[in-house]
């Protein structure tokens, strides 16, 4: 079985562009995606390509104000993903709630199915906590779906904690997505 330190972990670059709609669109056919991803597997397939390759340019490795990572296996293969979201300050975010301190915003958490369970996903949110820290952020956060437990263990064990704040699920108002956050002393 693979370790993480069998994998290359690094930014997007804009040539990725086909890899990176590809191992999107494999996480929005997981059987939880209902739950981890806001986009449908439809929705996805059908944007352009310039959509794709806007992305890899707006979360590449030159960009200040988002970063996907990936983790390359040692036969190639792209074996999982975080994006980082810089959020600023004085900002409101998507749910409407003012943003008190610059911070990083966890996306799009996906390990293939043959890549979990051996610390590849610590490893990609330490390099994105990294990468947030050297933009200046204060903490980083993320949202999880209240039924999606093993992606709860994940966070918990990359050193996040539940923050108390509960927003409803856009798929149904009486299911809750939970803030977990990662602070560290200023
Ligand atoms: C979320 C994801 C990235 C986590 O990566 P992973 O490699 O599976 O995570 P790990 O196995 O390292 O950690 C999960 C932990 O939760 C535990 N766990 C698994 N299922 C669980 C359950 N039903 N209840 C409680 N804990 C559970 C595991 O045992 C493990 O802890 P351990 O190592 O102490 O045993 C991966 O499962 C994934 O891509 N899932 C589909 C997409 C998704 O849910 N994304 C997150 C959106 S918020």
């Amino acid at each position: 079985m693979s370790t993480s330190h069998d994998y290359v972990i690094r930014a997007i670059r804009p040539d990725d562009w086909p890899r990176v709609k590809q191992l999107r669109l494999d996480a929005l056919r997981d059987p939880v995606a209902h739950l981890a991803f806001l986009e449908s597997y439809d929705d996805a397939e059908a944007r352009a390509d310039a959509f794709w390759q806007d992305r890899a340019v707006g979360s590449g490795e030159r960009s200040t104000t988002a970063r996907q990572l990936i983790a390359e296996a040692p036969d190639g293969q792209w074996a999982g993903s975080v994006t980082v979201l810089i959020e600023e300050a004085g900002t409101k975010d998507w749910a409407g709630y003012l943003v008190e301190r610059r911070q990083g915003h966890v996306v799009g958490v996906f390990v293939r199915p043959e890549h979990r369970g051996n610390g590849l996903v610590k490893a990609l949110f330490d390099a994105g906590v990294e990468w947030a820290r050297e933009q200046g952020a204060r903490r980083v956060r993320l949202l999880v779906h209240e039924d999606n437990a093993r992606a709860q263990g994940a966070y918990r064990k990359a050193g996040f904690v539940p923050s108390g704040v509960c927003v409803p699920f856009f798929r149904d108002e009486a299911q809750n997505e939970l803030e977990f956050v990662l602070e560290w002393p200023s």
